[in-house]
């Protein structure tokens, strides 16, 4: 072991592992955001005896045997799983029994979901006395929840959704002083909810939606001051929902984000004190049977993105105070009795991407922003609502023109039948939606083109360049695509793709995610092509000329390990378009963070990323003479063979100075930043390297740098675990199955990347050096990603 890592300089914490690796607290809404994963921060109180075993393992206690004897008796294990539970124990805590982790001779984690067990849980599981998690979801397992769990001093993750369980939940649970999540979805639990729960505070996670639950919601649960995600839908919970939310106790603010209480039998009014809910983002109460007006105070839920009331006996009329609520996107008050004329400020301060009013009692006209945003059935049922579709006009003089008028119906007034009004606007809507469809889309760009845009390419049509990975040296000159007066302008480079502007700006378009730049869009183009286009944010970018300098030089970059750009738009306003590749894999952050069990990351697969990110940073590095600045492992994409490509490079010098230090804060709260920025501001290629060790670290430990580890940062967290000699600790629990032939590449790339996060910049090697070790540490075989793109020299000059 001869070392570049000097165990003096990590700083010298107290380590405990955390037992979360999914938290799994991914928002659905219902548009098509692609959500960055939200991780929340688990901090732990007690420090906690951690495995000092060596890759031998050691022996499971007695009391602990005994109990895993008996958890294997009472499963059903049809298909085979538990078979690895066959010796004398001594393989229970050094990895030979499946679904089972432990420290000091302890389990601490059972995790066997999606096995198909049957039978029921024993109640020797409170012998168990280490446990942190217990993780059996998405089986069959019936009998009742074992009480005994409220004698598990250690337990805070209780995961055991999508089974039979049968019985009440256990007031029990309400002893576990660590317990932090609990989710018991889709059972067929009975009884009331137990008060006691809100006696864990640490309790942020809390799912019993899809059961039989029945009584009120407990007053103590909701004055609960750590609780984020409160699911109780689909049950049969009735009464008033308790007016108690939001209680201040001793300085500490209540945390709820989310409250789903939809499809119960809950009555009464809808209570004023959510609204002090301050951090509340989406509330729903559908299907329910509440009654009274929506309270004026709910205009104080400022990060409120959620509201469904819909299919209750809500009445009154939509609070003004609605117009405060700026982060508000979806909002559904179908089927109550709502009276008064839709306020227009819904139209005009909020930017709504849902919205249903349908089958109330509303009337007046609907605001145009509104009417031209959403289909009519986002209105009917109201009487007396016009001039939301072509049969609804507002104006009594001016019938519509173009629908011919429907045979009179029996009750002979000019009013339509629900069943006309539905095929009418039908037909309408078909018509409109074509003309919206494409008209919305070029919004979403903000910009409606003007006339049809010439094609005045320069060089003779689009598709001129040479296919394939040409050496950066000698790109044909862009093809620049010149829009007509009110136009912007197309450039595309070398590889491009035959698009015009007016292809781009009305293709179909999803958003894929946003960042500090800019917003990025998965677009299908009209012949189907795919492509991302990243459109960036305004006035953050430097002067049009210097803009186009330096975008002409990054878009001519061309290495397999590197996005290629394909082209860039300018519009008539100034908004800006950055045409990529796509990228159907996605980002390293998704491949690696966002999977189920099923589909592990083998260690080859791992050592290519690693080697691809190394090559693609080489050449940016030592060829074209640019920092990237802000290497995460979202700026990592990856393609169909799993071959790593480095995003966003070159992008800083688009931008104005303010807007890179933004950048360079993000980077920071994500755990990307290498510390010496925090006082320096500028990015070079040593901080580049210390991203690039992160997320090597990410590679081994399956663990995202945003995971808080005990409050540290992840390279903290693995310098002193290795430190402490627990060297095994550190690593992917996946990666161990294989420990005993990789041993030795797993821990010499930990130590690489060690090096690389050194807090000495000096200290840290530059790419070429990272690349070399690593091919060293596991010789290519025949190599898919080789140096044979332009620019990336083949030499390691070192
Ligand atoms: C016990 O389990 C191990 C690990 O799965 C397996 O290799 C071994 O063959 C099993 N022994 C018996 C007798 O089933
Ligand atoms: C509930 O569990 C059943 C299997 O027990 C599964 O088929 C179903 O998809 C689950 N429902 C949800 C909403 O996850
Ligand atoms: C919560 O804990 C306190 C004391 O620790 C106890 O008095 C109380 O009964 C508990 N509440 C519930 C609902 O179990
Ligand atoms: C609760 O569980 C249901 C069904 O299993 C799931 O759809 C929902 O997303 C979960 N909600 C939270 C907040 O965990
Ligand atoms: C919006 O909030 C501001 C400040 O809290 C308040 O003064 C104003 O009255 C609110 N507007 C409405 C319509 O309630
Ligand atoms: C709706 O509200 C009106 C008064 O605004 C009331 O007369 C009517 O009974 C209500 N309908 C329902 C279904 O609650
Ligand atoms: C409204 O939201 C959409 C996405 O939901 C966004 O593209 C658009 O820029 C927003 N408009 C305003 C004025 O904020
Ligand atoms: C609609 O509201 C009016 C009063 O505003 C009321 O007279 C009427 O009964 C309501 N209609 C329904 C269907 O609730
Ligand atoms: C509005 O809600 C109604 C009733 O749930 C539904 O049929 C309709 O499709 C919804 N429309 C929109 C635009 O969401």
């Amino acid at each position: 072991m001869e070392s570049n890592f000097n165990p003096q300089k990590t700083p010298n914490f107290s380590i405990k592992t955390t037992t979360f690796d999914q938290p799994n607290i991914l928002f659905t809404h219902h548009f098509t955001f692609v959500f960055h994963l939200l991780l929340i921060c688990i901090f732990f109180t007690h420090p906690l005896p951690v495995s000092t075993q060596s890759w031998d393992g050691i022996i499971v206690t007695e009391s602990d045997f005994q109990a895993l004897q008996s958890f294997k008796q009472e499963l059903i294990d049809p298909n085979g799983f538990l078979k690895s539970w066959n010796d004398s124990g001594y393989g229970a805590c050094s990895g030979g029994w499946q679904g089972i982790k432990c420290a000091q001779g302890q389990v601490i984690v059972i995790q066997l979901p999606w096995r198909g067990l049957g039978g029921q849980i024993t109640s020797k599981i409170g012998q168990f006395q280490a446990l942190r998690k217990l993780s059996l979801h998405d089986n069959v397992i019936a009998g009742s929840i074992p009480k005994e769990l409220g004698f598990i001093p250690n337990l805070r993750g209780l995961q055991l959704f999508n089974n039979r369980f049968t019985g009440s939940i256990p007031p029990a649970l309400g002893s576990c002083p660590l317990l932090q999540t609990i989710d018991l979805s889709n059972n067929s639990l009975v009884g009331t909810i137990p008060a006691s729960l809100a006696n864990c505070s640490k309790l942020y996670r809390v799912n019993l939606s899809s059961n039989s639950l029945s009584g009120s919601i407990p007053i103590p649960i909701a004055k609960s001051n750590s609780i984020m995600f409160l699911a109780l839908q689909f049950n049969k919970l009735s009464g008033v929902i308790p007016d108690s939310w939001g209680i201040e106790k001793i300085g500490v603010k209540p945390m709820f984000q989310s409250l789903t209480f939809d499809h119960n039998f809950f009555s009464g009014p809808l209570p004023v004190s959510l609204s002090k809910l301050t951090d509340l983002q989406e509330i729903s109460v559908s299907h329910n049977q509440i009654t009274g007006t929506v309270p004026v105070e709910f205009g104080e839920l400022s990060k409120l993105q959620v509201i469904d009331l819909s299919y209750n006996f809500i009445n009154g009329s939509i609070p003004t105070s609605f117009s405060n609520l700026t982060s508000l996107k979806s909002m559904n008050f179908a089927h109550n009795n709502l009276t008064g004329e839709i306020p227009t400020f819904l139209g005009e301060k909020l930017n709504l991407s849902s919205f249903n009013v349908s089958y109330n009692n509303l009337s007046g006209s609907v605001p145009t922003q509104l009417s031209s945003k959403f289909d009519s059935s986002a209105f009917v049922g109201n009487l007396d609502l016009c001039g939301y579709s072509l049969s609804t006009p507002c104006l009594p003089s001016s019938p519509p023109s173009t629908i011919p008028s429907p045979p009179s119906n029996h009750r002979g007034s000019n009013k339509l039948t629900t069943k006309e009004i539905i095929l009418i606007a039908a037909g309408a809507v078909i018509a409109i939606l074509l003309i919206i469809c494409c008209i919305l889309l070029c919004c979403l760009f903000k910009k409606r083109q003007g006339g049809r845009q010439k094609d005045a390419a320069a060089g003779g049509g689009p598709g001129g360049g040479s296919g394939g990975p040409v050496a950066g040296k000698m790109e044909p000159p862009p093809q620049v695509e010149a829009a007509g007066e009110a136009g912007g302008k197309l450039v595309h480079f070398e590889g491009t793709m035959g698009f015009t502007a007016d292809d781009l700006l009305c293709a179909t378009a999803e958003i894929m995610g946003k960042s500090t730049y800019g917003t990025v869009y998965k677009a299908t183009l009209e012949d189907g092509d795919q492509v991302a286009v990243k459109r960036l944010r305004e006035k953050i970018t430097k002067s049009q000329r210097e803009f186009e300098i330096e975008v002409n030089l990054i878009g001519k970059i061309r290495h397999p390990n590197l996005l290629a750009m394909r082209a860039y738009y300018l519009g008539p306003k100034g908004e800006k378009l950055l045409v990529f590749d796509y990228m159907p894999k996605g980002s390293l952050t998704t491949f690696l963070h966002a999977r189920g069990p099923e589909t592990p990351v083998n260690w080859l697969t791992r050592m290519q990323i690693a080697k691809g990110m190394a090559r693609g940073l080489l050449s940016l590095h030592t060829h074209h003479n640019i920092i990237h600045g802000n290497l995460t492992s979202s700026n990592v994409l990856l393609d169909e063979n799993i071959n790593p490509k480095i995003a966003d490079f070159g992008l800083s010098r688009l931008m104005t100075t303010a807007a890179n230090s933004n950048v360079i804060a993000t980077a920071g709260a994500l755990g990307y930043r290498a510390p010496e920025l925090s006082k320096l501001k500028k990015a070079n290629t040593k901080t580049d390297i210390y991203s690039l060790g992160v997320i090597i670290l990410e590679l081994l430990t399956g663990k995202s740098p945003g995971e808080a580890m005990n409050g540290v940062d992840l390279p903290q967290w693995v310098a002193s675990i290795v430190k402490e000699e627990w060297t095994n600790e550190v690593f992917d629990l996946e990666l161990m199955k294989d420990a005993s032939v990789i041993g030795d590449e797993l821990l010499n790339t930990l130590k690489l990347a060690l090096h690389c996060v050194d807090p000495s910049p000096s200290a840290r090697p530059e790419v070429q050096l990272v690349l070399q070790q690593l091919e060293e540490i596991r010789p290519d075989a025949a190599t898919s990603s080789g140096d044979d793109g332009g620019g990336a020299g083949p030499s390691i000059s070192e």
